[in-house]
């Protein structure tokens, strides 16, 4: 059986004091025996606050991005040694945001990926179609593609870093989730992809979160489908009630 696992992605949400006052709901609110593996993900600049706040509790903090060179001169970024230098544990890669709006590709992300598992993180590694690969019945095509051009290099024990995450773009920020069935369709495809280039070793262990336009009313459902491992939360994870409602969804 996989963990279930609830990560919030905060985006560019919340400054030095929202973020304190947010933890801070979290921590009196979220069960602290709950089974279920909770990460935060606020901004770059409220990282090692938060690390220090969430020390003693069960909320692990991810960054939302970071840049694949070991250091160097690349003014406004920030590499992987400095987010384990603070005592950050994950990351989340490839968010369709980065790629549409910063330019990762798929290429950028593999290294991304090598760069963040040489400092023992663990990844949380989007991906997800837009509505016009749907409309055009290419999704699987598409899905499969993000995932080979990315991550396909690893060796099985890389896995043990990897969390997935589906986020079917037309379904970020919109309202509109993806049905429980379409989320278990489309997970279902990629552990059997994990599955042919990987083997079962692999794919029956790693993790895949649903992310998009869950809400404390339709997550109970999409998390009970059985590939459906959790979820990446956005606009609900900002609001402390919705969020803890998602986690005990996921218990
Ligand atoms: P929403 O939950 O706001 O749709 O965002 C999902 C997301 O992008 C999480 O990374």
């Amino acid at each position: 059986m996989r963990d279930k696992i609830v990560a919030g992605n905060w985006k560019m949400h919340k400054n030095a004091e929202e973020t304190e006052d947010l933890l801070n709901e979290l921590i009196d609110k979220l069960p602290s025996d709950a089974a279920v593996h909770i990460i935060v993900a606020p901004s770059f600049v409220n990282l090692a606050s938060a690390v220090q706040h969430l020390e003693f509790t069960n909320i692990n903090v991810a960054a939302q991005n970071m840049h694949q060179a070991k250091s160097g001169a690349f003014t406004g970024e920030v590499s992987a040694e400095m987010l384990t230098g603070i005592g950050v544990n994950s990351v989340i890669l490839g968010h369709s945001e980065r790629r549409a709006y910063f330019n990762e590709t798929s290429e950028i992300l593999k290294n991304k990926v090598d760069a963040a598992l040489a400092n023992d993180l663990v990844i949380i590694f989007c991906f997800g179609e837009e509505l016009k690969d749907r409309q055009a019945n290419t999704h699987f095509d598409l899905i499969e593609k993000q995932l080979s051009e990315s991550l396909f290099h690893l060796q099985e024990k890389d896995w043990a870093n990897i969390i997935l995450a589906y986020e079917p773009v037309w379904a970020i920020g919109t309202g509109e989730t993806a049905s429980p069935e379409q989320a278990q369709e489309m997970h279902a495809f990629i552990r059997k992809t994990i599955d042919v280039k990987f083997g079962p070793a692999v794919s029956q262990n790693v993790a895949i979160l649903y992310g998009g336009s869950v809400k404390p009313d339709n997550a109970k459902e999409i998390f009970s489908k059985p590939d459906v491992d959790g979820g990446l939360i956005g606009g609900a994870a900002l609001k402390a009630d919705d969020f803890v409602a998602i986690v005990k969804a996921a218990m």
